[in-house]
């Protein structure tokens, strides 16, 4: 994937109807009111969403700082799932010239803090009631010793389906909603000659595949002990190996170009019609929509097999870092400002296909699948099935997830590892340090 002109380095796509968001983001913002009085500073931000919706949504954030007199530097490292953008951030924050925020999230943020590199954002969370605004689960997510030093962005839901469908129609294939009748689409779809799952085959990917398969087949509660607690018994026991006897059986219904592909390639085979599936976060949405897309008419999104009462969640956020220059400071406070304010959360999430994190929001400019992820994001919490995502970042130290990448992948991709070598693996993933 090509990182973004608009944001960073060179690509094109969909700019018209980026423009059209960012041109109603500005003029919402440019409300009298609206605007804080504050002394232009450079805002450098970043981020790796670069690929057509995320780079809607990115804009979003844009228009929103230089609507408030700020000059924005992008700084987009494209790659799936943030890998390089880290790598990319950890050399300029060593070399003392860290960006004034960056997409950071989960327990990661803890640990940056730890290295004494992020600043209090406290001031604008007091003031602005921050505490009253979020769930509890996230804003204890943004502290650090008591003290905010991120911004969350959004809610993403990782375990949906993604249907075209036209291709179900033409196949006679049926919507599943259990691992049993998703196999029996499968099964049609490829007597067809259809490519029944886009899948690519990044480990990231491979591990968010699994992490759906593991609550559809073994339950919240399963997934609780096994990714969450990390316990050895649940990550090598019996449900764990029906898991991944599962998510193995998959890979036949996927094609031979999957290794390497990135995730919105994945999701363009569906819009496109060259495959009818894809089990992936609601970032995939965003694809559809910069597409022209509609939900319920071009593609229909559907809780993954077995997962309706379930939400694996990913909360977007900006870690806050400390910087030199007073007037990139005040920016720095006007960026957390924006961030959480309805103009922003509204604007920002209807491009990227997520919902807000801010509670309260309204929900009447937002489509079937949005508002279907926000009632199902509450039910979830009141039941226990509120879960963290650990293939996106949020629910083990980073060592841990990258570990557990490579085990789980390397599983996926070989004809011989058993399901127990492949446990014991994991076990000595959580070992990471
Ligand atoms: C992030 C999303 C992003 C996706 C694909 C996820 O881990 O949370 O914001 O769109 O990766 O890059």
């Amino acid at each position: 994937m090509k990182p973004n002109p608009a944001l960073g380095p060179s690509r094109r796509r969909n700019s018209t109807s980026r423009l059209t968001a960012a041109a109603l983001l500005l003029s919402t913002l440019l409300q009298p009111g609206l605007l804080r009085q504050a002394q232009a500073g450079d805002i450098e931000v970043l981020h790796w969403w670069t690929s057509g919706g995320e780079a809607r949504a990115a804009l979003a954030l844009k228009a929103s700082m230089q609507a408030k007199g700020h000059s924005w530097k992008d700084f987009a490292v494209a790659g799936s799932g943030g890998d390089s953008a880290i790598t990319v951030l950890r050399s300029r924050v060593v070399s003392g010239n860290a960006p004034a925020a960056a997409q950071i999230k989960g327990p990661s943020l803890q640990a940056w803090a730890r290295e004494g590199v992020l600043t209090s954002i406290n001031e604008v969370a007091r003031a602005e009631h921050w505490d009253e605004l979020l769930p509890q689960v996230v804003s204890d997510q943004m502290k650090y010793r008591g003290d905010y030093i991120a911004v969350p962005v959004n809610v993403h839901r990782v375990n949906w389906l993604w249907v075209n469908p036209a291709v179900f129609a033409r196949t006679g294939a049926k919507v599943p909603n259990s691992w049993d009748e998703f196999f029996a689409a499968a099964e049609t779809l490829k007597k067809a000659g259809v490519i029944a799952l886009a899948h690519g085959g990044q480990s990231w990917q491979d591990l968010t595949l699994l992490e759906t398969v593991a609550i559809g087949v073994g339950g919240a509660d399963f997934y609780r002990k096994a990714f969450v607690l990390r316990e050895a018994a649940e990550l090598n026991g019996p449900t764990m190996e029906k898991v991944l006897t599962t998510y193995k059986r998959i890979k036949p219904y996927t094609d031979r170009n999957a290794p390497g592909r990135d995730w919105n390639l994945a999701t363009a085979m569906v819009i496109k019609g060259e495959a009818a599936m894809q089990l992936m976060g609601d970032w995939a949405k965003g694809e559809f929509l910069a597409a022209g897309s509609q939900p319920g008419k071009g593609f229909i999104c559907t809780p993954a097999p077995g997962t309706a009462k379930s939400f694996i969640y990913v909360v977007d956020s900006f870690a806050m870092f400390k910087l030199k220059n007073p007037a990139n400071s005040a920016a720095q406070k006007d960026l957390a400002s924006a961030v959480m304010s309805p103009e922003f959360q509204e604007a920002f999430n209807l491009s990227k296909g997520s919902i807000p994190v801010r509670l309260g929001m309204k929900m009447d400019r937002f489509d079937d699948c949005a508002k279907a992820s926000a009632l199902d994001f509450n039910a979830a919490a009141k039941s226990a099935s509120l879960l963290p995502s650990i293939a996106n970042g949020m629910a083990a130290p980073s060592a841990i997830e990258w570990a557990l990448k490579d085990a789980v992948s390397q599983y996926w991709n070989s004809d011989k590892m058993s399901a127990a070598e492949a446990m014991k693996r994991m076990v000595e993933a959580t070992r990471a340090k």
